[in-house]
């Protein structure tokens, strides 16, 4: 392997490096910390997909613990674009050792950048700029200055010239007081990058091997040292503890409810909308209160989403309402099971849309109505408690209240077909497999088994019998 990435011709190549094998001890969870979720996606998927945009010759993930869990993870988001390579680091001996374990995948030209798989929302020209300042022969750090830098390893320089990190730990008091701090992220040529890792020692507080002591090798061996300052706090902000993760997650919502807000969209209160995935929106889009977003949701132009709704991988057309209290649960985007509201649809206040619900335009889906893997055609309205299941229904057909479709026999889903202009009564049992053919009209409470003709009135109920005088038993006094 390592003879043939020594072939590829490697100047200003970039290999990125993740560094993911630590415990993340302060999230007091089972979870590997990079599987955290921030927006509805791991912490590590959001450095992945950022380290891709740079199109590096590959992404190589420093593993250790949780190291399957974190692995299947990672496959499980891969992107074709770029080659994705796990190194496993047991024990975790420090972010140098890390490094260590990368060093026989990595090319022996180009650039190295090596990113922390819990810093994840740093931006790709952020990482292009730092690799720039790189360029392959000197040694670029990412910083900022905190004005409480506690816990950080910070930059100490000679005049301007940077002359090492110090950890917080191993730090002196004057070095403490220093604010600019590195940020777990830097760009190294890669043909320095073996000599300086041979050379790490553990001699410090936290007996580990320090990926940050390269910066004095650099030094000594008359590498300059560039440290590429920026300003932006929530780029580099790193997640260790509950705290601060749900302190980037509200950053993060922010961020989007603005950029939401840029394009036109009406929030009722940018602080209280979740996007947890990606959410388009046309023009003159409004969303009220305390809705999330899931997976990938499409809204059309003038679609209004009501207070309290959760909404995942739906595309919803233009001029559609969903009242408040809905919950739309699409399967994977782009499949089939994905959700669909035609134009002009209004669902809702309570409905609930699963996994394959397709409603053409003007359809009505009201309170407490359950759709599932069902096709309802234009106009088509179920109004209050129902359920349409494995169901196609055909255009203006009315389901009234209370009716099902009852379409598993305990092993097998069958279909019911529901023809054009059907009006099917209250409280309804449709026994699938079953048709009820085109303006047909089915008796409230009718339990049907078999399909019915075009244009019938289907009535299956016992008949009312009415005994004239009736007494009710009584108590004897
Ligand atoms: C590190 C830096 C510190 C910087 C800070 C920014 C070092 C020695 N220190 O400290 O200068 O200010 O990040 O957030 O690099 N990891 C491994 N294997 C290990 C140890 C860590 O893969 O053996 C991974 C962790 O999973 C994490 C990253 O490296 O993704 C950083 O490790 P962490 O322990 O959080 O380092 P800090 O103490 O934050
Ligand atoms: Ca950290």
């Amino acid at each position: 392997m390592a003879a043939i990435l020594e072939n590829i011709s490697a100047t200003g190549s970039l290999d990125v490096v993740i560094m993911a094998a630590g415990k993340g001890t302060r999230m007091k969870s089972k979870l590997p910390k990079v599987l955290h979720l921030l927006a509805g996606r791991t912490l590590l998927a959001h450095v992945l997909e950022t380290a891709v945009q740079l199109a590096p010759l590959q992404v190589v993930i420093i593993t250790g613990h949780g190291a399957v869990e974190v692995e299947a993870a990672v496959k499980g988001l891969a992107s074709a674009s770029v080659a994705l390579n796990f190194v496993r680091q047991q024990p975790q001996l420090g972010t140098g050792h890390a490094l260590q374990q990368a060093l026989p995948l990595l090319h022996q030209d180009g650039i190295v950048l090596v990113l922390s798989g819990d810093v994840p929302l740093i931006r790709h020209d952020t990482l292009e700029q730092l690799a720039a300042a790189c360029g392959g022969n000197k040694l670029a750090l990412l910083t900022i200055d905190f004005a409480d830098p506690t816990g950080y390893g910070r930059i100490v320089r000679q005049g301007d010239a940077v002359q090492a990190i110090v950890e917080h730990k191993d730090a002196s008091a004057a070095q403490r007081a220093i604010t600019e701090v590195y940020s777990g992220i830097m760009a190294v040529p890669a043909r320095r990058l073996k000599a300086w890792l041979a050379r790490l020692g553990n001699q410090n507080v936290q007996g580990e091997y320090y990926l940050t002591d390269i910066v004095k090798f650099a030094v000594a061996d008359g590498v300059p040292v560039l440290a590429h300052k920026i300003t932006d706090a929530f780029q580099m902000a790193g997640v260790n503890s509950p705290v601060q993760l749900a302190e980037l997650e509200r950053a993060c919502q922010r961020r989007t409810a603005v950029q939401l807000m840029a394009q036109g969209v009406r929030l009722a209160d940018p602080a209280r909308l979740d996007v947890r995935g990606v959410l388009r929106c046309a023009e003159d889009v409004s969303i009220d209160v305390n809705c999330i977003f899931e997976g990938m949701v499409n809204l059309g132009e003038g679609v209004r989403i009501g207070a309290n709704c959760v909404i995942a991988n739906a595309t919803i057309a233009a001029g559609a309402v969903i009242h408040p209290f809905t919950h739309i649960e699409g399967g994977q985007p782009g499949s089939r099971d994905a959700v669909e509201v035609g134009c002009g649809a209004r669902v809702g206040p309570f409905a609930r849309l699963r996994p394959g619900a397709k409603l053409g335009a003007d359809v009505h889906i009201g309170n407490f109505v359950e759709v599932k893997n069902s096709t309802l055609a234009q106009g088509a309205k179920a109004n209050h408690l129902a359920y349409l299941g494995d169901a196609t229904v055909g255009e203006r057909v009315n389901y009234g209240a209370g009716s099902i479709t009852a379409n598993y026999d305990g092993a097998f889903k069958h279909r019911t077909v529901i023809e054009a202009d059907v009006h099917i009564g209250s409280n309804c049992v449709l026994i699938a497999p079953l048709k009820i053919g085109a303006g047909g009209t089915v008796g409230g409470g009718s339990t049907l088994t078999k399909d019915t003709p075009p244009g019938a009135l289907s009535l299956a109920r016992s008949r009312q019998v009415s005994i004239a005088n009736w007494k009710r038993p009584v108590k004897p006094a």
